[in-house]
């Protein structure tokens, strides 16, 4: 029996060629991957939890599990990011799901609430609140031994449990699938990069002659302001680190602080995995230049001062889909972007399926290695294997037909060693 909760079960038929759409550019995790899960199974009696953005891609990633073995659960890892077509049609394929476009933050605990009653064995989460919930709420998976280990996608989620680690409360075995090459030189850079588009999808709006202030100059922001400045835009970062600000200007950029910005800025967009980047101060939002965008595409909905602005706003207008126009007192307009949520997955389709084929390849191998490894992890962050890392990126490769070169047994012993020298 499949379990559920989605919003509109009628959308099968749309979210089938969505994920048809995704699999064909996921070769990767959708197919070598697949075909051997489905062949030598891998992931079979085990359980997986997701929370994860459900999109198309991660539809595909929930297909593979499955086809490994795996009874799969799926719930959203953010409020505005569910694909409602999606849902629809992986629930007839029979993947267990509870999420849905726009649930309050309490039925968002509850959906994920759902997944670990399943008892899962595996969760792969994405900005941390499922495994956080687990070590709250469901100890006994934890004390049992039921959860083997844990998966985490996203920098904001390997930050928070860098955090428990060091304070000694992280219980499980823990991989940083995030900080692997694979995932984060593509998929944040690419990925999150060509997010801007979000912007000119969510107002239709001319980048060339703008002046857009990227906040951050890490992995997603420095792509970020890399598109920005080649769709024609005089781009501003901001930062807090000096050899990221100084990559910046070496890049050349200019660098002010955020406060510098906000009377000359027509957009501002936030990837920075920080609260409060523009400050929330009534002062400086007034400031802010009449008819101003603000976007965030970084993990949580503080980047950007969301609450102080519709408390100070005057009036809050809805005047497209995920888009409000905030009236302030001194009469100027702000454009909010998907209500300083994930701007990239809220307006557009999230990451393209190309760099997702990356991340979940990866994703998808760390679960076998967890289940062929279970008896000798141990709690804490464990780097993701260089060799699993390697083996995805090189199927990468091989599915666009790109061929490189190997070492010779000479070159390894010379680049590994200190006898050669001048
Ligand atoms: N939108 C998406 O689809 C998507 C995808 C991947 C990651 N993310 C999220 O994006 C955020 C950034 O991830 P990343 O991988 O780029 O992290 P990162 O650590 O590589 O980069 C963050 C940068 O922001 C800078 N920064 C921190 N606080 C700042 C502040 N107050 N003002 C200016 N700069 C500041 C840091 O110094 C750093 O250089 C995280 O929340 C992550 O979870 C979103």
């Amino acid at each position: 029996m499949v379990n559920y909760k989605i919003a509109d079960e009628s959308l099968a038929e749309k979210g089938k060629e969505a994920l048809y759409i995704a699999e064909n550019k996921m070769p990767v995790t959708a197919k070598v991957i697949r075909e051997r899960f489905s062949k030598e199974k891998p992931l079979k009696g085990i359980t997986i939890a997701g929370c994860l953005h459900v999109t198309k891609e991660t539809g595909n990633l929930a297909r593979t599990l499955k086809a490994g073995g795996a009874e799969v659960y799926l719930c959203g890892s953010n409020p505005l990011s569910t694909q409602d077509d999606v849902t629809a049609a992986l629930v007839q394929e029979g993947i267990n799901i509870f999420a849905w476009h726009g649930n309050t933050d309490e039925e968002f605990y509850w959906c994920i609430r759902q997944c670990l009653k399943a008892k899962p064995n595996i969760l792969i989460d994405d900005g941390a609140d499922m495994i956080v919930t687990a070590h709250k709420e469901f100890p006994e998976l934890i004390e049992s031994g039921t959860i083997l280990a844990c998966q985490e996608e996203t920098t904001t989620g390997v930050k928070r449990f860098k955090a428990m680690d060091k304070q000694g409360v992280l219980k499980v075995p823990l991989f940083p699938v995030n900080d692997a090459r694979c995932k984060n030189q593509f998929d944040n850079e690419l990925g999150t990069g060509q997010g801007v588009v979000s912007a000119i999808f969510g107002m239709h709006v001319l980048f060339a002659g703008k002046k857009v202030v990227i906040a951050g100059y890490g992995h997603c922001s420095s792509g970020m302001a890399l598109r920005a400045r080649g769709l024609g835009a005089n781009v501003i970062v901001t930062e807090v680190d000096p050899i990221k600000a100084l990559q910046a200007v070496f890049a050349g950029y200019t660098i002010k602080p955020i406060k510098e910005t906000l009377e000359e800025a027509d957009i501002i967009l936030t990837a920075t995995g920080c609260k409060h980047v523009i400050p929330p101060k009534n002062e400086v939002f007034d400031k802010l230049k009449d008819g101003i965008i603000l976007g965030n595409l970084g993990h949580f909905d503080i980047e950007i001062p969301t609450k102080e602005l519709y408390e100070y706003a005057k009036e809050i207008k809805p005047i497209r889909s995920d888009v409000e126009e905030l009236l302030m007192p001194n009469g100027k307009k702000i454009y909010l972007l998907a209500k300083g949520r994930l701007a990239n997955l809220v307006l557009s389709e999230g990451h393209p399926s190309e760099v997702m084929d990356m991340s979940f390849g990866l994703q998808s191998l760390m679960s076998e290695y967890i289940v062929k490894n279970k008896d000798k992890l141990k709690p804490g962050m464990i780097d993701v294997p260089v060799d699993i890392d390697d083996q995805v990126g090189l199927l990468k490769l091989q599915s666009m037909g790109v061929e490189i070169d190997k070492l010779t047994e000479e070159q390894y012993n010379y680049i590994h060693g200190y006898e050669e020298g001048t």
